[in-house]
């Protein structure tokens, strides 16, 4: 945790977020998207309400380009499913701890939302890949813990989550129905590992072709502690990447800035759109859901 940042109470956070949210609409969503670098989506939404970042006891500030620092709510349709949107998110490499890297799934959890839908920007390694791709997580490979140095003490409260053993990190259920979903409404959806680095600079050609023989398909900063820590409270997680650079060859590497990767995932917001909407649709029921 840097000196000047906020301590996050999670009630306090959702007390101030339900408050608002009832403004607007009569229940708290069981569905929330996070909206990853560039990525604009589910703009269009009924009874829609919002809180800036800023507003949220505790909250740290969303420091990086192309996020918008925003929680928004509303319902898909005037008699669709309620769902909550964050655009932007905190990373690690912004100089923020676990903890505030955290602070959405805190909130989510303490507002007793049950299915957490990620999405981010992400560089392929796949040769045959085109940016613009999306890619559902299988799963992840977690170089972001280890790079950060975490945890710090051994009475780390942290530590319980980075302990967790991620069986199922991302529901293999709601995965399933999403990709049936996807392939009934004709938008193209690849599946793969997605490889969590520290950043924020992007991976030297080495270490790309290291990954790559790890078996990754998609590097980015971001979601891994998120999924890990959402998945260790019983939230049901699927993420979703936007490829937005072919990180395996010389020219696709050399074109990586930050500003193409917002620019690629912008240009794929009708399918990221598509997508996020069967992903919404297809999340588990609550009570008596099985499966
Ligand atoms: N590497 C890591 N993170 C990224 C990339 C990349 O090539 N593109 C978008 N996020």
């Amino acid at each position: 945790m840097t000196s000047s940042s906020p301590v996050l109470d999670p009630q306090i956070a959702a007390q101030t977020v339900s408050d608002r949210v009832r403004l607007s609409l009569d229940i708290i969503p069981q569905v929330a998207v996070v909206l990853g670098s560039g990525i604009k989506a589910l703009e269009d939404l009924e009874c829609l309400g919002s809180i800036s970042y800023a507003e949220i006891p505790g909250f740290p500030e969303a420091t990086v380009a192309g996020h918008a620092g925003v929680l928004s709510w509303g319902r898909l349709g005037a008699e669709g499913p309620a769902i909550m949107v964050a655009r932007g998110r905190f990373h690690l490499y912004e100089g923020h701890g676990l903890s505030e890297a955290l602070s959405l799934v805190e909130l989510f959890h303490a507002l007793g939302i049950e299915n957490l839908i990620l999405t981010n920007a992400a560089g392929g390694l796949r040769a045959d890949w085109t940016p613009g791709d999306l890619m559902l997580i299988a799963d992840h490979i977690n170089l972001q813990g280890f790079q950060a140095g975490l945890p710090t003490s051994p009475s780390d409260p942290m530590l319980a989550a980075t302990r967790y053993r991620a069986v199922e990190t991302y529901h293999d259920a709601w995965r399933m129905r999403l990709k049936q979903a996807a392939m009934e409404a004709n938008v193209p959806l690849r599946e793969g590992i997605y490889v969590g680095l520290l950043g924020p600079s992007y991976e030297t050609m080495a270490e790309n072709h290291y990954l790559l023989t790890a078996g990754v398909d998609a590097v980015g900063m971001s979601t891994v502690p998120e999924a890990s820590r959402a998945a260790s409270y019983g939230l049901r997680v699927i993420a979703i990447s936007c490829i937005t650079n072919i990180s395996i060859t010389p020219r696709g590497a050399a074109e990586t800035s930050h500003q193409e990767v917002v620019d690629v995932a912008k240009a794929a917001s009708q399918n990221m759109e598509a997508l996020l909407r069967a992903a919404v649709l297809t999340a588990p029921q609550s009570a008596g859901f099985v499966g």
